[in-house]
């Protein structure tokens, strides 16, 4: 089967606001933005590119147990990686923009991965059924929603400003500075929600995606962004009075989307993949995500990317962070903030001691995650290899069911991977034209449940793409960064899907696509944005 001749694609239509939404929850509303598809079409539909789907009891079995062997040991965590700490949730917010899967088939939602009778779905149904809810855009609709005119999204504007919501008195501990406005620095529009089956009340707050309340990290990025917006409004507003609300809103808006995509090519994505790969896939006239989903079609998300290849963030993950002067150094509440706590101290997590917004002492210093310079290994990221941080095996504020899948997030990875028909590692690394893994590099140090799952003749020469890409990574770069496969596929989605947007800056603004970095407009002074630290800086939530 031509996978290009079947696919359908849907119009591009502004970005939905997607409330009330955890991983953990079927949506309450369709709300396709856009598709999936797959990006190496030449592997659809060829059996010999996927895993095997004549027993799917026997691989789902061998799947649970190669994701209940990546928990990493508490007893031997891993060493961190030279990706400041900030970098995962990074990556976590700009996935947040791209990709949320939803379906009104049941053999595609979320649950259905828990199913014990789960057979992969064929490729044609899987593009016809399964819709993704945000544009595919790297525009920022999980900030901006449909706008200040939306239903839903009216409520996150105060003219050309963007709400913020505001800490809560100290809990124990020492306030945390900040460079202005240290007040303002929670997700804004806070509202209780009681859940009637269990009486448990969670205080969500009133954003473009609810998954960036899910960890406060990833809360506490949301809320820089809103703040940078303002920053940028505040500077263009100085230097030009008379600009209406309206025009002065679009002005920023257009700033701040492309400093963000000028960041994620030039930070984020050379942070992340093997150094020359983002200058290749530059250089490319098209790239390969153009020459599969061409620019006059709708954008497809590729789920080798969304659920295999931009999942390695999962591993980056650590199980307890410097976080700022009462969860970490030096410990005026505890020595350090544990994950779990960080899920705690969101909306979604209820917060605790009886707190309806962010307490003034768990706002986040980001100085500890930024700065690749630092000399404190406890400030950079996991490395990226094949072991999960622990609480990624229980997760808070995920179902639950019998069979412990939907807590424990390698498993979940693994069988979305095979229920989605994703191909193989080494079959995407031969149509990449990349050397694949050896059986003793992707054997090598395994412990004893991975290794008898990959060896078992299901899964000999056939490994599931997202452990393919974390292995990869361990064995060729020590974690350091993505290795060949994972840099190709991640680079090569989000810079073309940049190239896809018409409003992208590498489209609409050439001059910024190598060369100088974006500066503040207005009467900021010279205010460059080189890195993810100066966008911080900017939206002074960093220490003067
Ligand atoms: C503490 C941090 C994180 C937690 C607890 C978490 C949890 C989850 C869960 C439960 C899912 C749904 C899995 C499934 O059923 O298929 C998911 C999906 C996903 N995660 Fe994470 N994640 C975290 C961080 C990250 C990071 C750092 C990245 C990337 C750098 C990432 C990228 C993704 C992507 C792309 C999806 C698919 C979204 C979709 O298309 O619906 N996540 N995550």
């Amino acid at each position: 089967m031509n996978a290009t001749q079947t696919e359908t694609a849907a119009p591009a239509v502004a970005g939905r606001v997607v409330e009330n939404v955890g991983h953990g929850e079927v949506l309450e509303r369709q709300a396709r933005a856009s598709d999936f598809g797959y990006l190496l079409a030449d592997l659809v539909g060829d059996a010999d590119a996927h895993l095997p789907s004549a027993d799917p009891p026997q691989v789902i079995a061998l799947l649970r147990r190669l994701g209940g062997a990546m928990a990493e040991p508490a007893t031997s965590p891993a060493p961190p990686s030279t990706i400041p700490a900030a970098y995962t949730y990074w990556g976590q917010f700009i996935d947040h923009d791209l990709t949320l899967e939803d379906s009104a088939d049941p053999r595609l939602q979320q649950p259905a991965i828990a199913d014990p009778g789960l057979r992969p779905v064929d490729a044609a149904t899987v593009r016809q059924a399964l819709g993704n809810a945000r544009q595919p855009y790297l525009n920022l609709d999980s900030v901006y929603g449909d706008g200040p005119a939306g239903d839903r999204s009216a409520a996150f504007y105060d003219g050309p400003f963007l709400r913020v919501g505001t800490l809560a008195s100290p809990a124990p501990g020492q306030p945390v500075p900040a460079a202005s406005d240290p007040a303002a620095r929670d997700l804004p529009g806070r509202h209780p929600v009681t859940d009637p089956a269990t009486g448990r009340t969670q205080f969500p707050a009133t954003i473009g995606d609810s998954r960036n309340d899910e960890n406060l990290v990833v809360g506490q990025l949301h809320t820089a962004y809103l703040r940078f917006h303002n920053a940028v409004v505040t500077a263009i507003r100085t230097a030009e009075p008379g600009l209406s609300d309206a025009d002065l809103l679009a002005r920023a808006q257009q700033f701040v989307r492309h400093t963000h995509q000028w960041l994620i090519v030039h930070d984020y994505l050379r942070t992340v993949t093997v150094p020359g790969t983002v200058d290749w896939v530059l250089s490319e006239l098209k790239g390969l995500y153009l020459q599969r989903f061409p620019a006059k079609r709708g954008p497809v998300m590729p789920l080798e990317f969304s659920v295999a290849a931009i999942r390695f963030g999962h591993s980056q993950v650590r199980n307890a962070y410097d976080y700022n002067r009462n969860f970490g150094d030096p410990g005026f509440v505890a020595p350090r903030a544990t994950l779990d706590q960080l899920f705690q101290f969101t909306g979604r997590g209820g917060f605790i001691g009886g707190a309806q917004t962010l307490p003034e002492n768990w706002a986040i210093e980001w100085d500890r995650f930024v700065d690749k310079g630092d000399p404190d290994p406890r400030h950079f990221a996991r490395a990226i290899d094949t072991q999960l941080a622990d609480d990624l095996s229980v997760m808070r504020n995920e179902p639950r069911d019998l069979a412990g899948i939907q807590e424990h997030l390698a498993k979940r990875n693994l069988l979305r991977g095979y229920l989605l028909g994703v191909p193989t590692g080494e079959a995407v690394a031969r149509a990449l034209r990349i050397r694949p893994l050896t059986r003793a590099e992707l054997l090598r140090g395994a412990p004893a449940g991975v290794r008898s799952a990959l060896t078992s003749p299901e899964l000999t020469g056939r490994t599931p793409l997202w452990y393919y890409v974390l292995k990869e990574a361990e064995v060729l770069t020590s974690g350091n960064s993505l290795g060949p496969v994972g840099s190709r596929l991640v680079a090569e989605t989000i810079i073309g899907l940049m190239r896809h947007d018409p409003e992208s800056f590498l489209t609409s603004v050439p001059a910024w696509g190598t060369g100088p970095v974006p500066v503040v407009p207005g009467g900021n002074g010279a205010r460059t944005i080189g890195g993810l630290a100066d966008l911080l800086d900017v939206a002074g939530v960093t220490a003067a």
